[in-house]
C-alpha cells in the first residue's frame, strides 16, 4: 500500500519533528500523523490520543490497517490525561480551536517543566492561544504560515520560557517568528489578521484607548505589508 501524503498543514507540523523523537499526538482523529511518522521511519513509537469514541475507533482501525500497532499506541482521553510525563519529547496539538488547545495545556501544567517541544496549530482563535502561551511562560520559537488548498494556517513550535515579545499585544495577533516569513502564505495570514482588526475597530469608539491601540497595530501591519509586497 502506497503511503498517503499528509498535506501542507500536517507536513509542516511533521517538519518540526526530528528523527528519533517520541511523539504524543493529541486529538489524533484518523491517526494520520502518527502512522506517517512511523511508516516513514521518522519515529519508532508514537502515542495517538483522542477524546471522542469515533476518532479513537477510526485511529485504531487505521493503525491496524497500516500494520503499525506495535509502534502507535492509541489511547482515549481528554488532552494529556492518560499520557505520562516523560513519555514524549514532542507533543502535537493540531486542528483544534485555539481555546481548546489552551484548555488542554492549562489542564497539564507539568508540560512546562517537562522540557518537551509543542507543535500547535489552531483552526480558530490563534490570537487567544498566543496570549495564553505568553501569559503562561511559553515562547513561540517558530511559526510557519502554510497554504493548504484554499486555506491559510499557521503552525507553531513552542517551548517553555518567557517570550521576548510577550508584553506587546501586537505579537498576539501576528507573532514575531511568523512575520519573518516573506511569502504568499505570510501575506495572506497577515491580511486576514488586518481584516479582523479592521472589523473589531468598527465596534470601537473613535478616540478611545482601544481604538488608538488598534490604529497603531493597523499601521504596523501596513508597514509590514509595504515591506513585503
Ligand atoms: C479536526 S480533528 C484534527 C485531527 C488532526 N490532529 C489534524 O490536525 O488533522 C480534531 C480532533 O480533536 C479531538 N479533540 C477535541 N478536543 C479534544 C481534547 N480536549 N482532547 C483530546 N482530543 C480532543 C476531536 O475529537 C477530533 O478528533
Amino acid at each position: 500500500m502506497r503511503l498517503f501524503t499528509l498535506g501542507a498543514r500536517l507536513e509542516t507540523a511533521a517538519g518540526f519533528i526530528p528523527s528519533g523523537a517520541s511523539v504524543a499526538d493529541i486529538g489524533t482523529d484518523h491517526a494520520r500523523l502518527p502512522i506517517w511518522l512511523v511508516k516513514t521511519g521518522r519515529c519508532t513509537h508514537v502515542t495517538a490520543s483522542d477524546i471522542a469514541d469515533i476518532p479513537v475507533q477510526r485511529a485504531r482501525e487505521n493503525v491496524a490497517r497500516w500494520g503499525v500497532s506495535d509502534a502507535v499506541r492509541v489511547v482515549q482521553c481528554a488532552g494529556f490525561d492518560a499520557i505520562a510525563p516523560g513519555s514524549f519529547t514532542h507533543a502535537v496539538i493540531c486542528g483544534m480551536g485555539g481555546d481548546t488547545i489552551s484548555e488542554i495545556l492549562a489542564a497539564a501544567p507539568w508540560i512546562k517543566g517537562a522540557r518537551c517541544t509543542l507543535i500547535l496549530q489552531a483552526e480558530t482563535a490563534a490570537r487567544r492561544l498566543r496570549e495564553f502561551l505568553y501569559a503562561q511562560g511559553y515562547t513561540i520559537c517558530e511559526e510557519i504560515p502554510v497554504l493548504d488548498g484554499r486555506r491559510v494556517y499557521s503552525v507553531m513550535l513552542v517551548r517553555s520560557g518567557a517570550d521576548p515579545h510577550r508584553d506587546d499585544p501586537f505579537f498576539a495577533r501576528l507573532s514575531a517568528p511568523l512575520l519573518t516569513h516573506r511569502n504568499e502564505a505570510a501575506r495572506l495570514y497577515a491580511a486576514r489578521a488586518k481584516k479582523s482588526l479592521t472589523r473589531e475597530m468598527q465596534g470601537m469608539a473613535p478616540g478611545s484607548a482601544a481604538y488608538r491601540e488598534a490604529s497603531a497595530f493597523l499601521t504596523r501591519m501596513e508597514e509590514w505589508e509595504a515591506q513585503n509586497a
